[in-house]
């Protein structure tokens, strides 16, 4: 078991990442929150208990713990009010109060979900995350970010409500479908490409172990990912400065998810996307040298396949809050200086921004133009 320490300054807390740590994840949890009276609720999707539910309640059962089981709906379009109002009214059927511990078993719309219940109950009530995505497991589980989108946009509606432990189980990750590993691969790509060239290099290297899921190749992924995540967030809990590079690949991976009201692109495809849109923005404004995006478009295609672009110019520029001629200042975009060295700039005019998306749709006209030629 690796323990990566979340060293933050009025709550600290440990990720445990390992093979087969949902077995023990009762008794890591009494040991962690020391609290074996207190009722737990498992907030979990259908799905996902079916899948591994049993093996969780198995655990909880030898650790003598008390426990119920609440199921919401997962994806993107079940992260609602409503269904966290339904997760409210859950915790009261069940009886949770004060001490009660949520505990969330699920991808990031439930780590979402339920941090953002656990956090306004009562006043808050402790939650402790086991993520079962890879997206989930290197990113949305640890930091304290919660939250429900809203009909206007993604994540509008949250609190920062820090975990009191997360488990990470990464024998989890053996049921995820392909489109939603490899959604989650770009992510770890993101966390190389802003802070660690050797894990950059790493992915690019090993991309054959790496969609096989070779064990050890996953666990090394993942905790380097957790490690990049929680120096960040230790350093920044409240994004204001360095979490914000966190957001590489995401200024125009965002606005491509919106474009298609969130049903084209699986998150982290979108940020893939992004990050390619990046580097060509960063090569058009001479921040990005053409070797640096090179490698970036060579390592995002040894995980694709990714969702086609046809998104036009204007709706990018107008999600982006920008008019014809200029991004508006308050747009930030993490550029790539090299591979590990991010900067953040908010200076980046509308023709470098056409210029990525130029790229980004060329790219999908001739994957369609290869695919009429081969008939
Ligand atoms: N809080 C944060 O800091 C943070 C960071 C990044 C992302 N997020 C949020 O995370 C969400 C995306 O998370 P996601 O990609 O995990 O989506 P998700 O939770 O919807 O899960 C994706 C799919 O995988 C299935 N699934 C989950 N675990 C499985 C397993 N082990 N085996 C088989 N299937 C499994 C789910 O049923 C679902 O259909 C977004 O809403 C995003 O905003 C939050
Ligand atoms: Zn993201």
């Amino acid at each position: 078991v690796k323990r990566i320490k979340v060293n933050l300054e009025n709550s600290a807390y440990d990720v445990l990442v390992g093979a087969r740590m949902l077995r023990e994840a009762g008794a890591n949890l009494l040991k962690a929150t020391r609290t074996p009276s207190s009722k737990c609720i498992v907030v979990t999707s259908p799905v996902v208990r079916k899948l591994w539910g049993k093996t969780l309640e198995d655990s909880f059962r030898k650790a003598g713990l008390n426990y119920s089981v609440i199921e919401v709906d997962d994806g993107e379009r079940s992260k609602t009010f409503r269904n966290m109002e339904k997760v409210l009214g859950a915790f009261v059927q069940h009886r949770a109060d004060r001490k009660s511990l949520v505990i969330a078993l699920g991808g990031g719309v439930i780590c979402d979900i339920a941090g953002f219940a656990a956090s306004i109950f009562m006043r808050g009530i402790p939650v402790v995350q086991i993520p079962t995505t890879l997206l989930a497991q290197a990113d949305a589980a640890i930091g304290g970010k919660t939250g429900v989108n809203l009909p206007g946009g993604k994540n509008l509606a949250g609190t920062f409500h820090q975990p009191k432990l997360v488990i990470v189980d990464t024998d989890v990750l053996s049921t995820l479908p392909d489109r939603e590993y490899r959604a989650g691969i770009f992510e770890i790509i993101k966390c190389g490409a802003i802070s660690d060239a050797k894990l950059f290099a790493y992915m690019t290297a090993n991309a054959g172990d790496i969609l096989k899921r070779d064990s050890s190749a996953v666990l090394h992924l993942v905790s380097e990912a957790l490690k990049i995540k929680a120096k960040i967030v230790a350093e920044d809990e409240r994004e204001s400065d360095n979490r914000r590079l966190l957001n590489f690949g995401h200024t125009i991976g965002h606005a491509l998810e919106a474009a298609t009201s969130y049903r084209r692109y699986l998150h982290g495809e979108a940020v893939g996307l992004g990050m390619l849109a990046a580097v060509n923005i960063g090569t058009a404004i001479g921040i990005t040298p053409i070797s640096v995006a090179q490698k970036m478009f060579s390592t995002v295609n040894s995980y694709g396949p990714l969702p086609p672009v046809n998104v036009p110019d204007e709706t990018v520029l107008s999600l982006l809050g920008s008019d014809k001629k200029t991004v508006n200042g308050s747009t930030h975009f993490v550029l790539l200086k090299d591979i590990g060295r991010p900067v953040i700039t908010s200076d980046v005019p509308a023709a470098a921004v056409k210029y990525g998306m130029e790229v980004l749709r060329s790219a999908f006209r001739q994957s369609r133009s290869h695919q009429v030629s081969h008939g």
